[in-house]
């Protein structure tokens, strides 16, 4: 479908794709000093060097399944994610049950690198395989009078050993402004490194939003309802001074239990130096005017 692709932090900027399956080989064998004096590479593309798909697969907040790192790998397998249905209903022309069949043999699937950046002050970097979420509401034909999009993850007691402990008001649930959801960096990712997305990171799709704090990026998601007033979401509900709706990522603005001015990356090793967070998590050049005038302190 017709969408524009502006996220100019891509794998492409970063290198020649010829080179990228062996980067971290190479990059290995030149040993990290050798990065820096690249010609042409800035700070923030430099972070983009993807994550193992071990590391990304095994490292995940998932607490439906959990709330150890460890812990969504161990038991998601338990998730039964075939077959699976997106209700798409609230201010749309269309509202029903999207099968993930139906869904998929009308996108057009394409690869995203993006930053996930977590509130815990870790971050990753992740070659996703989606659709832009623009195109999903397509399907179902956006009311005009629609102003904001809920999420809801699937919530199934007898699938999900974690839920037993209320650390959340299950069923997890999040919420972005239209805007927000039909800008293009927003996708809807069904995959990472070409392969189906791991039931540890929200198969059979889930939300990802890259400029804002990882915990927006719901998984699993098996309702979405357009709305004109703005929804609850998971971790607002549970402490609204620490978690704000928008939740874009600014290192100016701290959490109130720590800063969130570093981050370290998941794989660089725990004693490895902290890279600065970047506003908007990078992609403040496609995303700033999203918030213009808007004092990013009070609608953190
Ligand atoms: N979605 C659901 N349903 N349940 C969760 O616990 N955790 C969030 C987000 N989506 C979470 C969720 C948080 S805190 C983060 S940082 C990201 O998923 C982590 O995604 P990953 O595990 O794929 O890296």
């Amino acid at each position: 479908m017709a969408h524009r692709w502006t996220n100019k932090l891509t794998r492409a900027d970063v290198t020649p794709e010829a080179v990228f399956l062996n980067r971290r080989q190479i990059l290995a064998g030149l040993g990290a000093g050798a990065v820096v004096g690249l010609p042409g590479r800035s700070a923030a593309m430099e972070d983009l060097e993807p994550n193992t798909l071990e590391e990304i697969s095994s490292y995940c907040n998932y607490y439906e399944f959990g709330t150890g790192k460890g812990d969504p790998k161990e038991n998601a397998h338990m998730l039964t994610t075939d077959p699976w249905t997106v209700t798409i209903d609230g201010m749309v022309e269309r509202p029903g049950d999207y099968s993930f069949e139906d869904i998929m043999s009308r996108m057009t699937v394409e690869e995203r690198i993006y930053r996930l950046r977590c509130v815990e002050q870790w971050s990753m970097v992740v070659p996703w395989n989606g659709f832009e979420l623009a195109d999903l509401l397509d399907l179902a034909g956006i009311a005009p009078e629609a102003k904001y999009v809920a999420f809801e993850t699937v919530l199934r007691p007898e699938e999900m050993p974690g839920v037993k402990i209320p650390v959340i008001d299950w069923p997890y649930v999040e919420g972005l402004r239209l805007d927000e959801a039909l800008h293009p960096l927003t996708i809807m990712a069904t995959g990472i490194y070409g392969k189906p997305i791991p039931n540890q990171n929200g198969a059979p799709l889930r939300l990802v939003v890259p400029w804002k704090y990882g915990y927006k990026s719901i998984k699993s998601v098996v309702k979405i309802t357009l709305t004109d007033s703005q929804p609850p979401t998971a971790w607002n509900k549970y402490s609204a001074r620490e978690y704000g709706f928008y939740s874009n990522v600014n290192p100016n603005v701290d959490h109130p239990r720590w800063s969130q001015a570093t981050e370290r990356r998941i794989g660089d090793g725990l004693f490895s130096k902290r890279s600065p967070t970047l506003m908007f998590n990078g992609y403040e050049d496609e995303v700033a005017s999203l918030y213009e005038g808007m004092d990013l302190v009070k609608n953190h």
